[in-house]
């Protein structure tokens, strides 16, 4: 779910027929906003950040700024940023470094650090790094528009009040790069948890529901504009909560996915990130319940090792996390189990190691991201355990993860030779604008060639005949 590629986030051309452009060139018509001036947003991260960028490009639509892509010429220079590790922070420290020097050429053209980073660092990006104008956090978007003002009369304006209200329920997000068939939703913001490693309940507040009668219009709004498929995002979606002011009615995530699930078949729902210890039965039968419910649970594990998920402060334990597979492959045996793993986390031993590696293999998990343990100030870890694997050590036991990742996504997906299934178009394949691509209800990638009639959003039924560790190949079925 994290990487660190930066994905330009602006519209190509505001005549593209696409759907998720024609929804901003709506809300841009209705602003009646002047064309003036452009913004240009980076970002990095988790799919909450990518969201988060949408939200602000539909803020910065209402005070008559249009997204470009061109960095070169825009009048405002953004950078969503994560601070999950602390290579995601050196990248966007350099992608400023560039940002800085294109001002100079430009020197009207202001420049703001949002996110995770900004959150983090504060008043300290104005203190000490003079790379920025506005330093905005994940809850202060709606007072962008102010900022920017300031920032234009020539203030350097900080704003990282964190929220417990805060969902942006009420803002029609301005679909960026996107490819009218695939979109997310956020569900919920922040997060309660404490894992011990993880910076994010420090640079994102305190864990809040959004109302689920914005988030169904949500979902509708998109399949009538063409979308097929939405994804429900929250840090810890199984904690998703909401009550009725008026009727006290309580709404859990469950309920959730099936108001969404129920809007339309041919609306395809997927969910992340689902936590082993909140992950319900009633999710796991409800699921069960809808075809368009996709099959495919990210449900992280972290680590295999007992004494280090609590070190982490994961609150399950290993057996734990075997029973939640366990209830996942009875009530829904034909879906795909995604993880995330740390390597190398304080004091973890060789043996704590395999551990990892053997619940990687009982789970079978369709694929991981993979990372090794990076310190992050301010942690409880950082607090109380010394960081005392040595950088090699964590290199290593990270390849060992991933060499055998690789090994079980191929069997994974070599398991899938000869069955046949429904995928959802989502756009050309990158290698060939002669195949299609897109997923199936597990979250594999399939390949295949076209067929005349079909486009973007449709649906087909494809049998596979072949597969790499990260993609099925296959032919639609006549
Ligand atoms: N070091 C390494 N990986 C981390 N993650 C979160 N914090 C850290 C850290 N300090 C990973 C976890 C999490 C994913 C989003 O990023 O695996 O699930
Ligand atoms: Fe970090 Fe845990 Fe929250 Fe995920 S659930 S963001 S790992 S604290």
């Amino acid at each position: 779910m994290y990487d660190n590629n930066p994905t330009l986030s602006g519209l190509k051309n505001i005549d593209e027929s696409k759907q998720g452009q024609i929804l901003f060139k709506e809300q841009w018509e209705e602003s009646g906003g002047s064309r003036d001036k452009k913004f240009y947003i980076e970002s990095y991260g988790c799919q909450m950040n990518f969201s988060d960028s949408e939200i602000v490009a539909s803020i910065l639509a209402e005070v008559g700024f249009a997204p470009t892509r061109d960095v070169e010429t825009s009048d405002l220079i953004l950078i969503n940023t994560c601070s999950i590790r602390e290579k995601a922070e050196e990248t966007v420290r350099k992608r400023l470094r560039v940002f800085n020097i294109i001002k100079q050429n430009r020197p009207g053209t202001k420049i703001g650090i949002l996110g995770c980073m900004a959150e983090r660092l504060k008043k300290q990006w104005l203190e000490q790094e003079k790379l920025v104008d506005l330093v905005v956090g994940p809850d202060a978007y709606r007072d962008l528009p102010k900022l920017i003002g300031a920032a234009e009369d020539g203030h350097r304006m900080v704003n990282v009040l964190l929220s417990r209200e805060e969902t942006y329920a009420d803002i029609n997000p301005v679909r960026l790069e996107s490819n009218g068939v695939t979109a997310f939703i956020s569900i919920m913001r922040g997060c309660d948890n404490m894992c011990s490693f993880c910076v994010v309940p420090f640079t994102r507040g305190r864990e809040r529901s959004r109302d689920p009668f914005s988030v169904v219009a949500e979902a509708d709004n998109l399949f009538q504009n063409g979308y097929r498929e939405v994804t429900l995002l929250g840090q810890n979606v199984d904690s998703y909560k909401w009550k009725n002011p008026e009727t006290d009615q309580q709404v859990d995530f469950a309920d959730l996915l099936e108001m969404v699930a129920q809007l339309n078949p041919l609306l395809r729902v997927r969910f992340s990130t689902s936590h082993p210890k909140d992950m319900t039965d009633k999710v796991l039968h409800t699921m069960a319940r809808y075809h368009n419910i996709c099959k495919y649970i990210h449900l992280p594990v972290q680590s295999g090792n007992s004494r280090v998920l609590e070190l982490m402060n994961r609150t399950y334990d290993r057996p734990w996390y075997e029973q939640r597979i366990a209830a996942i492959r009875q009530i829904l045996p034909e879906a795909a189990v995604s993880s995330d793993i740390i390597a190398g986390f304080c004091s973890e031993t060789e043996q704590e190691h395999q551990d990892t590696l053997s619940i990687m293999e009982w789970a079978n998990f369709s694929m991981s991201y993979m990372f090794y343990y990076s310190e992050r100030p301010g942690t409880l870890a950082a607090r109380k355990y010394p960081d005392d694997i040595p950088e090699d050590v964590k290199k290593r036991r990270l390849n060992e993860i991933i060499r055998l990742q690789t090994a079980i996504s191929l069997q994974h997906n070599q398991a899938d030779i000869g069955k046949t299934f429904e995928v959802l178009i989502e756009r050309d394949s990158r290698k060939s604008d002669q195949d299609f691509c897109g997923r199936n209800s597990q979250n594999k990638m399939v390949v295949f060639p076209k067929k005349a009639g079909l486009k973007p959003g449709d649906y087909v039924q494809v049998e596979i005949h072949d597969a790499t560790s990260a993609t099925l190949l296959g032919r639609i079925q006549s």
